[in-house]
């Protein structure tokens, strides 16, 4: 097992990576002085490891209560999250119930945003069972849901007091899922580790091919990165944005196709082409290591062309964007592979013809 810290002052937390560790449960026994916990987690991972885990915590005393919610993207929303409030309210739920969030990067972005606002705040503790929740998600205190107009537009900080991430959850875990989470686990090498995207163009087939000792250290290396970048700036007034390469994109993607029809990771790989491409036309980027970052992309099994949405629907989503500010749109783009920097006023003509390029045709 490897244990990182996410360095936050008094707010500092452990993440433990590492094979069975659902079965661990002196690693979360310390967080659950009062022997009560509300676990959240929906329809498609409950039946694979709610009762595990439920029946290794009450074998130390805790009392489980369930919350078991509708799978899916598209009920990252208000109406799901209600559920959430409503389940702990008819169980009495008090300021000292943790809210363990058992799942993918939904379940962990709704319980960590109910965590934060659920009686002005409760504990919360992460156990993420995909990819992408064990490299990203489940690391850093981004919580909340989706707006019918916007990606992740309500929401909060709000850190967990550890992150669990058992890599032997993952082999239950679709093709397309973990293709999805190699997404923003080749994301760090492209913003800020050059040697570790090095390592990646070596060992993809690997990771596709779920070798554990493959994945462990591309969970590792990934949350070591995001840990550095989140203790710099918790809050993204600088260098977190770099986070979101790919992002602005990719988040108009899963808006425009409603959300759920086109995987996170996947818009954010489609995503991603889009600032390569809009980094080389800027000069920035070579054209020799934008065709590096789409091979990799390739060979990784993720989409490179993002979907026919048009070029003005586009540019009308990205308006939206976190980002955003005084109207005007910013980009995460690369300088090189390994250099990420955020840019606003780029040329109108230049990200149409990256949209235009990129994207498919109806
Ligand atoms: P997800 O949570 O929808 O999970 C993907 C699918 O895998 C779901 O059907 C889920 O039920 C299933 N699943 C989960 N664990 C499984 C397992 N072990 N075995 C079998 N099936 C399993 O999607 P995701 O890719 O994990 O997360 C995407 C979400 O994360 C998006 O909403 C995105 O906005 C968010 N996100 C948040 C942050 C952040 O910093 N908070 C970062 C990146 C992404
Ligand atoms: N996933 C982007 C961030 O955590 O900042």
């Amino acid at each position: 097992m490897q244990t990182l810290t996410v360095g936050l002052a008094e707010r500092s937390y452990p993440i433990y990576i590492g094979s069975d560790l659902l079965g661990c449960a002196e690693l979360l026994l310390p967080h659950l002085p009062h022997k009560r916990a509300a676990v959240v987690t929906n329809t498609t991972v409950a039946p694979l490891y709610l009762e595990p885990l439920r029946t290794i915590l009450q074998a130390h005393g805790v009392d489980i209560i369930s919350i078991v919610l509708p799978d899916g993207e598209q009920y990252k929303n208000a109406e799901t999250l209600g559920l959430i409030y409503d389940a702990l309210l008819s169980h009495r739920c008090e300021r000292n119930t943790p809210l363990i969030a058992l799942g993918g990067g939904v379940i962990g972005d709704m319980t960590g945003y109910a965590a934060a606002t659920y009686l002005r705040g409760v504990p919360f503790i992460q156990i993420p069972t995909t990819l992408l929740a064990q490299v990203d998600s489940s690391v850093g205190g981004k919580t909340g849901i989706n707006h019918p107009l916007g990606k992740n537009m309500i929401g909060a900080f709000y850190q967990p007091q550890i992150v669990l991430a058992d890599i032997t959850t993952l082999n239950t875990l679709k093709d397309q899922e973990l293709r999805a989470g190699i997404a923003e686990v080749i994301k760090y090498g492209l913003i800020r580790d050059l040697s570790f995207f090095e390592w990646l163009e070596q060992n993809v087939e690997k990771l596709l091919a779920r070798d554990a000792n493959t994945l462990q250290y591309a969970i590792t290396r990934s949350c070591r990165n995001k840990a550095e970048v989140v203790a710099a700036d918790e809050r993204e007034n600088g260098e977190r944005a770099l986070l979101n390469l790919g992002h602005t994109f990719g988040h108009a993607i899963e808006t425009g196709m409603g959300y759920g029809t086109w995987l996170h990771g996947e818009a954010v790989a489609a995503g991603t082409i889009m600032a390569a491409d809009l980094s080389c036309r800027l000069g920035w980027l070579s054209k020799e290591d934008t065709d590096r970052i789409r091979s990799l992309f390739e060979r990784a099994g993720l989409p490179v062309v993002a979907p026919a949405l048009g070029v003005e629907k586009y540019l009308q989503l990205m308006g939206l964007d976190k980002k955003v500010v005084g109207g005007k749109i910013r980009f995460v783009l690369l300088k090189s592979i390994g250099s990420a920097v955020i840019r606003g006023n780029v040329e109108p003509e230049l990200l149409r013809q990256t949209l235009m390029t990129n994207s498919a045709h109806d």
